[in-house]
């Protein structure tokens, strides 16, 4: 017969409390979070948070904020290369800017996004391109879209020993075929979906993003999966959520799809801070006698 502890009451379940100490957001270790800890984190239901970061300095707060995951993600075509959309953007780009947000941190995970191009003309391709990403950024994982249409990619990449996280529903990067729409409305579609998010699971990924899929489907998904299902636009039932950075801290301008919260108004303050500067330059207010060099 088990002992009580002082604490417990008679009919009380005796199985162990989650060791918080091991809490992907909020935890402990300072080590590198990996692969197998977001895996041990489904398994104990616990929801993590995943922010996109394509520069050092950015990405040094939302590690030093405890963000277990950054995604170098190819929206860096939007929200920091000043491109349209995500297409342009080059695996030299996403290297250059995935090695900073990896010398910018120290604890979390960083998944770079393979980018347009990079991995469609077949598994050679993804397993050359993923090996740059890990070997010149440094990048503990990384990403890419499609779901059937990308398993041989996933499992080629997964063999060699690289972390794949998957993408679907809606996948950006066929914008000139899909357009930014809700994906999986309707008994096909969300058949399609479904056939989609077991496959990238088949193929060995350790986890894959929904995007804006209907709540109702990617809460069946994620029950399904024993993979973590990231969450943007597909709702409350993920395992994990993640959003563009800029978006979520309101220095995106123009406006934000509904499954957007904004955290701050970072385009509000930087603006003020800017003309602040600018009247004191013009006025003579700047530099005041503290800041000349004698
Ligand atoms: O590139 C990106 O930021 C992404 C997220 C939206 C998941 O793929």
């Amino acid at each position: 017969m088990t002992q009580l502890s002082a604490a417990q009451k008679p009919g009380q379940s005796s199985a162990p409390t989650p060791d918080s100490s091991k809490a992907l957001y909020g935890g402990k270790s300072n080590r590198r979070i990996t692969v197998r800890d977001l895996t041990a984190a489904k398994e104990r239901g616990e929801k993590w948070p995943m922010l996109t970061a394509y520069d050092a300095m950015t990405a040094s707060v939302f590690d030093e904020s405890g963000i277990p995951v950054m995604l170098v993600g190819d929206s860096m075509g939007n929200c920091h290369l000043g491109y349209d959309t995500t297409v342009p953007v080059t695996l030299d780009e996403m290297t250059l800017l995935a090695a900073a947000v990896v010398r910018g941190t120290r604890r979390a995970l960083i998944v770079g996004d393979l980018t347009f191009g990079s991995y469609q003309e077949g598994p050679v391709q993804a397993l050359r391109s993923a090996t740059r990403l890990v070997k010149e950024a440094g990048v503990g994982a990384v990403k890419l879209e499609g779901g059937e249409r990308s398993h041989e990619q996933i499992k080629l990449i997964v063999d060699a020993g690289i972390p794949v996280m998957g993408h679907i529903g809606l996948t950006p990067q066929s914008v000139n075929t899909m357009g930014y729409r809700v994906q999986g409305r309707g008994e096909e579609a969300a058949q399609q979906l479904l056939r989609d998010a077991k496959a990238v699971q088949d193929a060995g990924a350790f986890a894959v993003v929904l995007e804006l899929v209907p709540e109702e489907l990617a809460a069946e998904v994620t029950r399904i999966l024993h993979i973590p299902t990231v969450g943007i636009g597909a709702g409350v039932e993920c395992d994990a959520q993640v959003l563009v950075w800029t978006d979520m801290m309101g220095l995106t301008p123009g406006r934000m799809p509904r499954f957007v919260k904004q955290y701050a108004d970072l385009r509000g303050v930087m603006g003020d801070a800017a003309r602040a500067f600018a009247e004191d330059v013009v006025g003579g207010a700047f530099p005041a006698a503290e800041h000349a060099v004698h």
